[in-house]
C-alpha cells in the first residue's frame, strides 16, 4: 500500500515536507517567475522558515500536508504541493495547493501531483470535499485544475485579489473513476 508520506507518479518523487528541504524551498521562495502568481518573491529566509514550520505543524496535526516533488530520473526539486487546510472566503476548506519551478512548467506535472493529491485525498484520507482557487488571471492554474476534473463554483475575493474558486466533491472523485 503506497503511504501518505512519501510515493512515487509515472515521473515524481514525493517527499513529506520537511526542514531538509529548507534550502530547495527558499530558491523557490526568491524565484520571481514561480511567486508571480503568489504574492511575489519572498527574499528573507524567515518567511521560508514560517512557511516550513506551519508545513510540518500541519503534518503533525492533521496527518497529511504538502509534498516536495523530485523528478524520479534525478531527484532534482520540481516543486511542492499537496492538501493543506484553509479558511478561505470565510470557510474552512482543505485546499489543493501546487507550484513548480519554471523549467518544469509545460509538462503536465501539476496535473500529476493534482491527480495523486486528489487520490490520497479521496481513497486514503477520506477527505468528503477539496477545493483549489487561483487568481483569475492565471489560466495556468484554471487549466490544471479543468484537466484535474474540479468543477467551477464562484469568484472569491482572496488576499485582497480576484480568484476563481473549483472543487471537487468525493462523489464527483468516484464518478470521475468509473468514467
Ligand atoms: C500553474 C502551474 C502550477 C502549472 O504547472 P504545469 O506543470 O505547467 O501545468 P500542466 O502542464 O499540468 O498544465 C498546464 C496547462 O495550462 C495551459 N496553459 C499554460 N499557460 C496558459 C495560459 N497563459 N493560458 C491558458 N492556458 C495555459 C497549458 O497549455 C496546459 O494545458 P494543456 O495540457 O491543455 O495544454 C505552474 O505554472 C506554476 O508553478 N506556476 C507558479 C505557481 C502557481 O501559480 N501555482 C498555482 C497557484 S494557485
Amino acid at each position: 500500500m503506497r503511504s501518505t508520506e512519501c510515493f512515487c507518479t509515472d515521473r515524481l518523487i514525493a517527499e513529506r515536507i520537511t526542514d531538509a528541504h529548507s534550502d530547495e524551498l527558499l530558491r523557490m521562495h526568491r524565484d520571481e517567475k514561480v511567486m508571480a502568481t503568489l504574492g511575489g518573491v519572498r527574499t528573507e529566509q524567515a518567511w521560508t522558515r514560517e512557511f516550513l514550520n506551519k508545513s510540518i505543524a500541519h503534518w503533525n496535526q492533521r496527518g497529511f500536508g504538502l509534498w516536495v516533488f523530485r523528478d524520479i530520473t534525478n531527484g532534482e526539486f520540481v516543486g511542492r504541493g499537496g492538501l493543506r487546510h484553509i479558511l478561505v472566503a470565510g470557510s474552512d476548506e482543505i485546499e489543493l495547493a501546487y507550484a513548480l519551478m519554471s523549467e518544469y512548467w509545460g509538462q503536465g506535472f501539476a496535473t500529476e501531483i493534482a491527480k495523486h493529491s486528489l487520490q490520497i485525498g479521496f481513497e486514503m484520507l477520506h477527505l468528503t470535499n477539496i477545493v483549489c482557487f487561483t487568481m483569475t488571471t492565471n489560466y495556468a492554474s484554471q487549466r490544471v485544475m479543468q484537466k484535474a476534473g474540479f468543477t467551477y463554483e464562484r469568484n472569491i475575493i482572496h488576499a485582497h485579489l480576484p480568484h476563481v474558486f473549483y472543487r471537487m466533491t468525493a462523489l464527483d472523485w468516484k464518478k470521475q473513476q468509473k468514467s
